[in-house]
């Protein structure tokens, strides 16, 4: 993982051009001020069909063992880049699969002639969909965040106890996961989880157990954001209980690390392909 790789994977995360109208780049969903995730419910491809989930946040995204809210095969950044890119159902950014306009573009660009060169020197700097991938993974594996006060030792107490009995057994380590599928909810005919892809009864309404990294920011909440508030995000869950949920949600809020937020290594490359850089 060089750096060439990560500053490429930084500028094809921010450009727009990886949408085949050119209006919609990675960041239209993930912004760095909300944790990567966006203020929306769920958010519109480029051929406007609605989207179907919530978008998560990235922050550690790094030491996710399976991505997405509701696909167990989908574990590896390479393979997750793929469903924005190239998803029909419903389309996002709407590329080709064969990569050939994707690269047809960057190529125009000396710049970026430049960058594939640093980051792929054993291909020549070859651009194609699978370099592409592998420079966006590249950066987001950089996407680490470890400075909020939970970090530090400042998250109230009170909370913090309640946490560790009642939720932890999922929500559990240092992202606040456990990279496994449960189902909270009776199960809906709109969005069966897990189970869409396993196709196993027991699978149907089980959805990853969010990272809560940044939780605080990243909302609305839950798969179909269905949740405006964390206070309805706790409610959604079996056996919660109200007199809890102050507590439970200022330890959520010790969880946003401000530093990750405005981190300039994560934001727009602005500083990028000036003329002689690159
Ligand atoms: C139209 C909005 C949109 C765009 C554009 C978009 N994403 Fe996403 N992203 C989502 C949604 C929604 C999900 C959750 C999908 C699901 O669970 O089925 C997601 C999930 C992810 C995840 C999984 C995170 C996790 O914790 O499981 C990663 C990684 C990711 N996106 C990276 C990217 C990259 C890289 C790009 C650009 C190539 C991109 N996204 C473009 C909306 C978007
Ligand atoms: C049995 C496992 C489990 C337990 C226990 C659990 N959660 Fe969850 N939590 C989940 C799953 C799965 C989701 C996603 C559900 C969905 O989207 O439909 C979730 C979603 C959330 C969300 C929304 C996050 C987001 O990004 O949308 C918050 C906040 C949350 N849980 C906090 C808590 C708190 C606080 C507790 C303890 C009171 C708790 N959870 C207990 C599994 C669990």
């Amino acid at each position: 993982m060089s750096e060439a790789k990560i500053a490429l994977g930084r500028r094809l995360f921010y450009d727009a051009d990886l949408s085949i109208d050119g209006t919609m780049a990675c960041s239209s969903c993930h912004e760095q001020h909300r944790g990567f995730a966006d203020g929306n419910r769920t958010h519109a491809g480029v051929h406007g069909d609605p989207g179907r989930r919530n978008v998560p946040g990235l922050a550690n995204v790094a030491w996710r063992r399976v991505l997405t809210w509701g696909d167990p095969r989908t574990t590896t950044l390479e393979a997750q880049a793929a469903i924005p890119l190239n998803g029909m159902t419903p389309v996002e950014m709407g590329m080709a699969e064969d990569g050939r306009e994707l690269a047809r573009r960057l190529g125009r660009d000396a710049c970026y002639r430049r960058m594939f060169k640093a980051a792929f020197p054993a291909t020549r700097g070859r651009i194609d969909q699978a370099s592409v991938i592998q420079a966006l993974a590249a950066f987001q594996r950089t996407l680490l965040s470890f400075e909020a006060p939970v970090d530090r030792g400042e998250a109230p107490a009170a909370g913090a106890a309640i946490f560790a009995v009642k939720c932890a057994s999922c929500h559990a380590g240092h992202d606040y996961t456990d990279d496994r599928f449960h189902r909270l909810r009776p199960p809906s005919a709109a969005d069966r989880g897990a189970g869409e892809i396993t196709g196993r009864f027991e699978d149907d309404g089980a959805f990853r157990t969010p990272s809560l990294r940044n939780v605080a920011v990243t909302g609305p909440w839950l798969h179909d954001g269905s949740a405006a508030t964390l206070d309805a995000a706790l409610a959604a869950h079996p056996g919660s209980d109200s007199a809890d949920r102050p507590a439970l949600i200022a330890f959520l809020q010790a969880l946003t690390d401000r530093t990750f937020l405005a981190d300039k290594r994560f934001g727009y490359p602005d500083d990028l392909c000036r003329p002689g850089s690159g």
